[in-house]
């Protein structure tokens, strides 16, 4: 598989997307052998700025379980750039010192931008409202763990926040490559998926049916992008939309799978946790074997 960077799930092929899928499985059984030496003495330079404890750890985590060391800057108030630094010019300094880089960015487009001027692979760890590629590959591998993805019918429904959540943009567009599965976006009105992101024939309704709720194989619900609201009342009016409570997961399908990419604020209650649709923690946890498989991939170790 020949991949330079990880900007957007618009560069995967269905076979990229297999190519991951059984590397990541591979790394999840280096993993339990306590990892491996692949990077030995390569460095991931890790860019934060926007708040992160999955992303950034597991990409730091991965990186380490392959051998490599790690670099970070994690706050953007001790950074250059809040000295008037652009990002182009610190992506060539951190370029030069590191091997690898994953960046997350308040603006769409930015992880583009440093891609550009990156003398060494660079990875989009969210880029504002946009994509978030390397969470939609990580759940794309824990859809396939419960379900026989492409090979029969899987009906999946995005629920919250579905303009400003860049992960359902990238999930999205991966699932696309796989027959067989039927996308639903529910979410209010003025967060509902952006059309750039539909295409005829999916489905999209403002309220969470029941239809929904006991058909689908897969609930990926997510959390209110209040950072990204324009308009606070708005944020208001819509925040408490869909509360998955034991009574609301109990209507779904017992081999159903309800995932969300954390953190969750109020839309999941923590007595959801223990209910067997509730996959969000094992969904956490496989950020690592995924991340190790692309930081791996990308060096070509
Ligand atoms: C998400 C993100 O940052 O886009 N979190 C994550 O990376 N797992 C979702 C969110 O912040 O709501």
């Amino acid at each position: 598989m020949e991949m330079q960077h990880v900007l957007s799930a618009d560069q995967f092929s269905r076979s990229d997307l297999n190519h991951i899928l059984s590397r990541s499985a591979e790394m999840e059984e280096i993993l339990k052998k306590g990892g491996s030496k692949i990077c030995d003495g390569r460095i991931l330079g890790a860019l934060f700025y926007e708040p992160s404890t999955r992303t950034r750890l597991s990409f730091e985590t991965a990186m380490m379980r392959l051998g490599g060391n790690v670099v970070s800057e994690t706050d953007v108030n001790f950074s250059s750039i809040t000295k008037g630094e652009v990002i182009e010019d610190t992506i060539r300094m951190v370029g030069g010192y590191t091997d690898i880089i994953a960046i997350r960015t308040k603006t769409k487009g930015q992880a583009n931008i440093a891609a550009q001027y990156s003398p060494v692979p660079v990875m989009n760890g969210g880029d504002g409202a946009g994509e978030h590629p390397t969470q939609s590959l990580l759940d794309l591998y824990t859809i396939a763990k419960h379900h026989r993805i492409g090979d029969e019918p899987l009906k999946v429904a995005f629920v919250g926040d579905l303009k400003y959540g860049r992960t359902v943009h990238s999930l999205a567009k991966v699932l696309r490559h796989f027959d067989g599965v039927e996308l639903s976006f529910v979410a209010p009105e003025v967060i509902q998926m952006p059309t750039e992101y539909t295409q005829a024939g999916d489905n999209v309704s403002y309220d969470l049916s029941s239809e929904i709720l006991q058909n689908s194989d897969v609930i990926y619900d997510t959390r209110m992008q209040q950072e990204r609201f324009e308009d606070m009342e708005k944020f208001r009016e819509v925040r408490d939309s869909f509360i998955f409570t034991p009574e609301i997961v109990g209507q779904m399908k017992s081999s159903a799978i309800l995932m969300h990419p954390l953190p969750r604020v109020n839309e999941i209650k923590q007595s959801v946790d223990a209910m067997p649709q509730a996959k969000y923690f094992e969904q956490a946890q496989n950020g690592v074997p995924v991340r190790m498989a692309l930081i791996a991939e990308l060096l070509k170790a």
